[in-house]
């Protein structure tokens, strides 16, 4: 029984002080409820308001892609450098640590493999999952104009749903065909229908000219995809440029894992996106890094 015999008046009210409310980081998040909020703020840093995301979900339709032959050796090193992972169930769960202070986006949607129409995907995992995987965020390919597009939009919008009951945001992969350009047009038209359908953040390649106004346009941040593996520097340069022009981090794969010096690249990618690195001092620190033998 609690102790209630000699209770002390309380007295410290300060009512001349007003309470005061701070308004959420991130764009377009601001009346989001508490959980998603705080799941948000697990991905993107409060103090630089980005995020260094680490892709390494290629598996779940291209098998094992070069750098993720072995996970547990290429990649678990590289962890404390990465905001946040964007895996599959399978991986997290034989691989990463549950001890792990990282964040984690699962991906959620699959079905296909590189031997078939890849747009052809539906929801491969349930809410209940996402749940008691304790994750921040769940990953959803969105092929807008490709084959599949209305079912990849509603396996979308079924996990913005989903995701609502239990304040768990939904991140809007958008998928580019191979046939299609890859202009700052078509990633507004992706960007925006992925956010107006109640996506909380939007992952987009990046385009040399007006990527500013795909940023601009979305309602919701956006994360800036790898894409395929280039000279450091060039990724460099393009992460920079990315979050120079709006985006409120990367979500980088390849251009990581498959770098000659991952370790380095990944703290300089990071040194790009939340300190504002110039392109060529970051890629000094890559070098350093590298030549003091972290690979
Ligand atoms: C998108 O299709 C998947 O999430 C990829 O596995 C991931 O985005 C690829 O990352 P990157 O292009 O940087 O290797």
């Amino acid at each position: 029984m609690p102790d209630v015999d000699d209770l002390k008046e309380a007295k410290n009210y300060a009512a001349d002080i007003p309470q005061k409310s701070q308004a959420f980081f991130l764009k377009g998040s601001g009346s989001l409820d508490w959980g998603m909020q705080n799941r948000l703020a697990r991905i993107f840093s409060p103090e630089s308001g980005r995020t260094v995301m680490l892709a390494i979900d290629h598996g779940y339709f291209q098998g094992p892609t070069t750098g993720l032959e072995r996970v547990d050796l290429t990649i678990l090193p590289l962890v404390p450098y990465a905001d946040t992972l964007m895996l599959t169930r399978g991986i997290l769960r034989t691989i990463i640590p549950s001890a792990t202070p990282k964040s984690i986006v699962l991906r959620v949607s699959g079905g296909t493999s590189i031997l078939k129409e890849l747009s052809d995907e539906g929801l491969a995992v349930d809410i209940e999952e996402s749940i008691r995987l304790n994750v921040c965020a769940m990953a959803v390919q969105v092929f807008i104009g490709g084959e599949h597009e209305r079912e990849s939009i509603l396996n979308m919008t079924n996990m913005v749903n989903l995701g609502t009951r239990y304040g768990i945001p939904t991140l809007a992969v958008t998928a580019v065909g191979k046939d299609m350009v890859r202009d700052a047009r078509y990633f507004r038209l992706a960007a925006r229908i992925c956010a107006e359908l109640g996506a909380h953040y939007i992952k987009t390649y990046y385009v040399e000219k007006g990527f500013e106004t795909v940023c601009a346009s979305c309602p919701v941040p956006i994360v800036m995809a790898g894409g395929k593996k280039m000279p450091e520097l060039e990724a460099l340069t393009m992460a920079f440029r990315a979050v120079q022009e709006g985006a409120a981090g990367v979500d980088m794969g390849r251009n990581i894992f498959q770098s000659d010096a991952p370790t380095a690249m990944v703290q300089a990618v990071r040194a790009v996106v939340h300190k504002n690195e110039s392109p060529a001092k970051a890629f000094d620190l890559y070098q350093s890094l590298k030549n003091q033998g972290k690979r």
